[in-house]
């Protein structure tokens, strides 16, 4: 039974899918523990109706150091197997990231290596897709490593762009029809590594 640790800032419909794919049955764990970049995330309410303690935790109360550090301590205390960055908007160091070596997973709303890296988040990624005029995007899981959105890949799944596509229309296709379904699929699959005992991950 794993134990999940989600990061969100936001609406957190990546999130509910994990939630959702865990009431199904589909995921042997249970999320222990979320915690927001940021107040009023509508996350935490997801969160809450689940009877799930969220906490937020922000880089600007640590303005003089100490914020990965916070991370760490609330983490280790909740005990997680994986952290899932479930639309997380924080750039996080290098110092939490070795803390949890390959056992933070992201889902970014693309193609890796297209339209990623510093800069590349939310809309923007959509924005930017369209810009290009690429006639397929879609979304990755990676694992996370101190370079952004650099991490070894663990799915993906491609999702046509039509032509009178707007940013919002394609986020929320990028969403139907890969995110939600490849996040807890991830999830899904490394639950199962740990039922089977595997002491690493097998996908990477
Ligand atoms: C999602 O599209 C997610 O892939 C993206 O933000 C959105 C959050 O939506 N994440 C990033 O851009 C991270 N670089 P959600 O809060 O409804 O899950």
């Amino acid at each position: 039974m794993i134990r999940i640790g989600a990061m969100v800032s936001g609406g957190g419909t990546n999130l509910q899918a994990v939630l959702d794919a865990i009431d199904a049955g589909k995921i042997d764990g249970q999320v222990v523990t979320v915690v927001s970049s940021k107040e009023g995330a509508y996350a935490m309410e997801r969160a809450a109706k689940h009877n799930i303690p969220s906490v937020v935790i922000s880089k600007k109360d640590y303005p003089n150091g100490g914020f990965e550090k916070a991370l760490i301590d609330h983490f280790k205390s909740m005990n997680v197997d994986l952290i899932i960055l479930a639309g997380y908007m924080t750039i996080l160091g290098e110092e939490f990231i070795k803390a949890f070596e390959n056992k933070i997973m992201n889902i970014h709303p693309a193609l890796i290596p297209s339209f990623c890296g510093d800069g590349f988040y939310g809309l923007r990624v959509h924005k930017a897709a369209l810009e290009k005029g690429v006639k397929v995007t879609g979304a990755t899981v990676h694992f996370v490593s101190p370079i952004t959105d650099a991490g070894p890949i663990i799915l993906q799944k491609a999702v046509e762009v039509l032509d009178d596509d707007t940013p919002e229309v394609l986020q929320k296709r990028v969403m139907e029809q890969a995110e939600w379904i490849l996040l807890p699929e991830a999830c899904e699959d490394i639950a199962k590594q740990l039922d089977e005992g595997e002491d690493k991950w097998a996908l990477i």
